[in-house]
């Protein structure tokens, strides 16, 4: 047994980017600032996007979204079950309704089939999540969106570095980014808007700050406008140029930290071929980049004889950490209650949502940490 816990995530900040953010704090400067528009230049180099707009969450940026997007009751928006709870709890505080969509049962995103199918006149948004690394299968998503005319947000908390066919998630269309703490990069807490909708972005920057027409920073006059007026309500979501000068440190790391998750996760995949009660999740067959956000697993609960949550707390005793990736949304309290939504009808969403489990996954971790990780499993499933 591992004598010290391993946590199932870890962020990677290292001594050189907390001398940055400790600079930030001795600065003149705190609040939304030059490292803001640093961080949006930066962000856009890295994902191609024309803007980018960082706020204090991706949950926030979804709120900002529903806003500039006028949703309102009456309205539906076409999400899965299997994801987290942030973007659902969104739509239902707009007062419209999130038609969940069933998942793949093995890569566990949502198709471009299953969206079509859900689509009804009061479709207002397409909200799919790039999950755990893997990627939508995009074109064929875009092109139900377009057929319908319905608009497109792809939720990319996952997917930061990742690609569709060649091209860097976050480079066309309106996605959204989180840099909570377990994300490819963190800055504490934190989210990105990244559009090629030179109007859209606008709106946003205004919604975010207050709806003051202006941004709350401005590179030419290093402020703003003292004289700004609201031209609509607005948000207060600005990122803070403590966290922004963050996102650009660990930007530059992000393909070294990337490469080192997929390595963890070759080995992982490698070493779980000899576990027959968990299976890992399917890589698409399509041309796509992973980000190797989680390592997913599911467990055989009749192979194991024992249930999930079994299995996660008897991990935890060997000094093991894993999350949960996720309980479908439809299953909680407030959605059980308000939705109804017949057992079986997600029925992909519903079995893993029973079975999964996402083991120790974070940069810097080593080979022997993966292999305590494996030998715990299988000492657990062995009975001994
Ligand atoms: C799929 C997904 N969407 C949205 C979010 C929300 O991001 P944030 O915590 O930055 O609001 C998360 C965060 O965990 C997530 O995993």
């Amino acid at each position: 047994m591992r004598k010290t816990f391993l946590p199932f995530s870890k962020p990677s900040i290292q001594e050189w980017e907390i001398q940055a953010v400790a600079d930030v704090l001795r600065s003149a400067w705190i609040t939304t600032g030059p490292k803001n528009a640093d961080f949006e230049v930066a962000f856009s180099r890295c994902t191609g996007a024309e803007f980018s707009i960082p706020m204090t969450s991706e949950t926030a940026v979804m709120q900002v979204l529903a806003r500039a997007f006028d949703l309102k009751p009456g309205d539906e928006v076409i999400t899965p079950s299997m994801t987290w709870v942030s973007q659902p709890n969104v739509i239902c505080l707009n007062g419209a309704m999130p038609v969940f969509v069933d998942c793949d049962r093995d890569t566990l995103m949502i198709t471009a089939d299953r969206i079509e199918a859900a689509i009804t006149p009061r479709t207002r948004l397409i909200v799919p999540v790039h999950f755990a690394g893997g990627v939508l299968e995009l074109d064929k998503i875009r092109a139900v969106a377009a057929k319908y005319g319905v608009p497109l947000i792809e939720d990319a908390a996952h997917a930061l570095g990742a690609e569709f066919k060649g091209e860097r998630i976050g480079k066309r269309g309106n996605v959204m980014f989180s840099f909570h703490p377990i994300k490819n990069i963190t800055t504490g807490e934190g989210g990105m808007f990244a559009t090629d909708d030179k109007a859209l972005a606008d709106r946003v920057r205004s919604l975010k700050f207050h709806g003051l027409g202006v941004d709350a920073y401005d590179r030419q006059t290093h402020g703003r406008a003292p004289q700004a007026q609201v031209v609509e309500p607005g948000f207060k979501f600005n990122m803070p140029d403590m966290q922004a000068v963050l996102g650009i440190t660990q930007l530059k790391r992000l393909d070294e930290m990337n490469a080192q998750r997929g390595a963890i996760s070759n080995l992982y995949r490698q070493r779980l071929s000899e576990i027959e009660e968990l299976t890992p999740l399917a890589r698409p067959a399509y041309d796509y980049k992973d980000s190797y956000h989680l390592m997913v697993v599911r467990l055989d609960p009749d192979k194991a004889g024992m249930s999930r949550d079994e299995f996660m707390a008897a991990l935890k005793a060997l000094n093991i950490g894993t999350g949960l990736h996720f309980r479908c949304v439809h299953g909680q309290k407030y959605y059980r209650e308000k939705f109804h939504i017949p057992a079986g009808m997600l029925a992909n969403t519903e079995w893993n949502s029973e079975r999964i489990l996402s083991l120790p996954m974070f940069p810097g971790m080593t080979e022997e940490d993966v292999n305590d990780v494996i030998d715990a499993c299988k000492q657990i499933l062995s009975g001994k």
